[in-house]
């Protein structure tokens, strides 16, 4: 019945009300918190694109991991920053890597704190690609052995989930058929399964040092311009045996993130990657904007088109808010 019967204001009217029929609801225990380490780095250093997050050594992650998990954000996800690279990006799967020596220090003083380790070589080659070269362009299946080979030593250091980022084709099969022969049957792969070629990795490339030394992402992340594409990738990796699927970023592309939710019904995160940090972070300094309320329906939003749970760099200060 349309108005006067319906009133759509009646719901609207007080808090309780309000709170009564809110359909989404954040919470720090749906956050993951990105970080940084960097080898041989003593203490920390600011990322000057994104305020409030720095460059960690292994001792200042464990101090993040504390804080982080004293909000109640139960997941940490780890970049490193190798000291060397080299053209097969070998600093990603040493033993004594970077990643590596931060998990068993992060496990060992937080066991109850999960420990995503990101699956790249973009970190580690020496031309900053996310995999190795063959004629000037990434070769897929040589790239994908290097990632299984990667996944097993981060499980080895004791990492409860392995998020594969690369975008080569068949490294969810192979990274899974790797860690079950290890006996590593029980770690997650948390896949991006539609990670598109974007310009919003800005700040995160310079944070992390891996700006493509020449040409660009898009012979393997995906074109800005492609949804129904999204759909068979998230497909394929659920095929593959992912656990859990990312949609990145997260706020330009809200549409993937909901058709995937409603096409796969699998456990689905949203990384509201470091441009989209950046833009709030800077029009919040400059007073054009309200940090705090335009970060949480940020957060609202991304949680309302489907996603379960949110991979910010604001993780902290939202958890902190929503205490
Ligand atoms: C690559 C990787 C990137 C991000 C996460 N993993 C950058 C890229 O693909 O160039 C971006 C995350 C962000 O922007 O916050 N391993």
């Amino acid at each position: 019945m349309p108005f006067p019967q319906t009133r759509m204001r009646r719901l609207r009217a007080t808090p309780a009300l309000r709170g009564l029929v809110r359909e989404t609801e954040v919470a720090p225990s749906d956050f993951v918190y990105p970080m940084f380490v960097v080898d041989g780095l003593e203490a920390r250093r600011p990322i000057a694109a994104m305020p409030g997050i720095d460059h960690l050594s292994v001792a200042e992650a464990v101090r993040e991991t504390a804080e982080a998990a004293a909000l109640g954000v139960p997941a940490v996800l780890l970049f490193g920053v190798p000291a060397e690279k080299d053209p097969e990006g070998s600093g990603a799967w040493d033993e004594d890597g970077i990643v590596q020596l931060a998990t068993r220090a992060i496990k060992r003083a937080h066991p109850e704190t999960l420990v995503i380790a990101d699956v790249c070589l973009c970190e580690y080659t020496d031309h900053g690609h996310c995999g190795v070269l063959r004629g000037g362009s990434v070769d897929n299946d040589a790239t994908v052995e290097l990632l299984a080979r990667t996944a097993v030593s981060q499980a080895r250091a004791g990492a409860d989930v392995i998020a594969p980022s690369d975008m080569m084709d068949g490294r969810v099969g192979a990274i899974r058929a790797a860690l079950d022969d290890e006996g590593f049957t029980d770690v997650p792969i948390m896949a991006y399964s539609a990670k598109f070629a974007s310009a919003f990795y800005g700040p995160f490339r310079e944070a992390a040092g891996s700006t493509p030394a020449f040409g660009d992402r898009r012979t393997y992340q995906m074109d800005p311009a492609n949804g129904d594409e999204a759909l068979r990738e998230a497909q394929l990796d659920v095929e593959e045996g992912a656990d859990v699927l990312i949609v990145k970023p997260a706020l330009p592309y809200l549409d993937v993130v909901s058709r995937v939710k409603q096409a796969t019904g699998m456990p689905l995160a949203a990384y509201n990657v470091s441009g989209e940090y950046a833009m709030l972070k800077a029009a919040a300094a400059a007073g054009f904007l309200d940090e705090r309320a335009t970060v949480l329906e940020a957060l609202t939003a991304i949680r309302r088109a489907g996603a379960d749970l949110i991979i910010t760099y604001h993780a902290k200060d939202a958890a902190r808010w929503l205490q």
